[in-house]
């Protein structure tokens, strides 16, 4: 069978001619079974919506965990692609040199913040660039250790972070160390030493995991994977609070939960608390190339990294950087934030009174457009097989909680047809 670019059998979308068994089959025998796939083969995206090769359209309600924040294949972010590629600044070059894309996307993503950190100086703020959230999410525990290490005088090796109950922060090694699900990291050893867990939520528990060699504390302002919690009022404030008594370095992973996602830009606007460091992802570009950073005060940067202490072949190379400098300027111009908070609380609204109807339903809980229905039977994923058929792509969240993340440029015919099949599943 030959590889094709025509249109052909594909239901007028799609890569290649290779029928959906066909493919299915390829994967079995060349691919890692790390996850557990929906055996449904996407040909095509375009804005909220999802194609297959027999031309099904199926509502995206995941947005690939917040990475497709403005909806696939946005046309301004496409544009700013097939300009770099077209042009002849695409490509990556060496990071010995500088690109004038680099430089844009590092003001750009450093003024989008307020000034982080400001116990740190008033300097404005740096951005360090990695390819994937996993890597930001490292690049920040390696800066906090190193204070722990350079300004507080903790002996090398000793450092600790403390981190929270069903976190989620990637795959490596090291984060999965200090995961608390067993199923990430068994097996996996030797793990990375200095972490130290608390419940989410619990200001009480973080004070008591607070020692002379505590130097970060590593946070998801709301947790996507650990079932769309959002921790109580105060909760971040405490942080705050207790990180500038005890000097301590207080990192938000907003890689799920930043760019609009729950309503505002950076989940932490909705409590007023600034962090110190602010990793972000998956939204940042769009949702068509990989790009994370880590965000910091610039004396924090300057203080951590000297050339030859980090570094990434990839990390911010000029396709991505013109996909997060498209990527950022739609979130702002399509004031995609302010749409999440008013199509979210519509959504929301609607959920909650289908789930007072129905039997299934144990919580909904969200904000903007990152909304969670944890189910009674613990299953999330029965319901979200019974979505799919229904044309609509939702997965659980820790197991119990339907996650509903769908493009933050949903209109009210596209909740509709979200409400008609969460009435389906759900009541009838
Ligand atoms: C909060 C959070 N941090 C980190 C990551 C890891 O990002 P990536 O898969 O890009 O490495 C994720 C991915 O889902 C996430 O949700």
């Amino acid at each position: 069978m030959t590889v094709s670019t025509t249109k052909a059998n594909t239901g007028g979308v799609g890569f290649s001619n290779y029928d959906d068994k066909k493919l299915l089959e390829l994967d079995e025998i060349y691919g890692a079974n790390h996850y557990g796939r929906l055996q449904t083969i996407i040909r095509k995206t375009e804005g909220a919506w999802l194609y297959t090769q027999d031309g099904r359209k199926i509502l995206d309600c995941l947005a690939a965990y917040s990475a497709a924040n403005p909806g696939h294949h946005h046309p301004k972010i496409v544009k700013a692609l097939v300009n770099a590629l077209e042009n002849g600044y695409a490509s990556v070059v060496s990071n010995v040199v500088y690109t004038d894309q680099l430089s844009l996307m590092l003001e750009k993503v450093s003024s989008l913040p307020p000034q982080l950190g400001p116990r740190f100086g008033n300097n404005g703020n740096k951005t360090l660039p990695k390819n994937g959230g996993v890597e930001s999410v490292e690049t920040a525990i390696k800066m906090a250790r190193y204070y722990g290490w350079k300004e507080k005088g903790i002996t090398d090796g000793k450092q600790e972070i403390i981190v929270y109950d069903n976190n989620f922060h990637g795959r490596m090694i090291t984060v999965v160390s200090f995961s608390t699900s067993p199923k990430y990291k068994e097996g996996f050893g030797p793990l990375t030493p200095g972490f130290k867990a608390a419940p989410f939520g619990d200001l009480d528990a973080t004070e008591k995991l607070i020692n002379e060699n505590t130097c970060g504390i590593l946070v998801e302002p709301m947790q996507g994977e650990g079932g769309m919690n959002i921790p109580p009022k105060e909760f971040l404030k405490g942080l705050r609070e207790m990180a500038d008594k005890h000097n301590i370095v207080l990192m938000f992973d907003e890689i799920q939960v930043g760019m609009g996602r729950t309503g505002k830009t950076f989940c932490f606007e909705h409590e007023n608390v600034i962090p110190d460091v602010l990793i972000l992802g998956k939204a940042i570009s769009g949702g068509l190339v990989p790009l994370s950073v880590m965000v910091t005060n610039s004396s924090l940067m300057d203080m951590a990294f000297q050339p030859g202490s980090d570094g990434s072949t990839f990390g911010g190379y000029p396709l991505a950087c013109a996909a997060g400098l498209a990527a950022i300027n739609v979130m702002i111009d399509e004031k995609l934030p302010q749409k999440s908070y008013a199509t979210g609380k519509m959504l929301k609204e609607k959920i909650t009174e289908i789930a007072s109807r129905s039997p299934h339903v144990k919580a909904v809980r969200g904000m903007g457009l990152f909304i969670g229905i944890e189910v009674k039977n613990g299953d999330a994923m029965s319901f979200g097989h019974k979505l799919l058929e229904l044309d609509m792509l939702a997965n659980d969240s820790h197991g119990h909680t339907i996650r509903i993340s769908p493009p933050l440029i949903i209109n009210d015919a596209e909740v509709e047809y979200i409400c008609e099949r969460l009435e389906k599943v759900l009541v009838d």
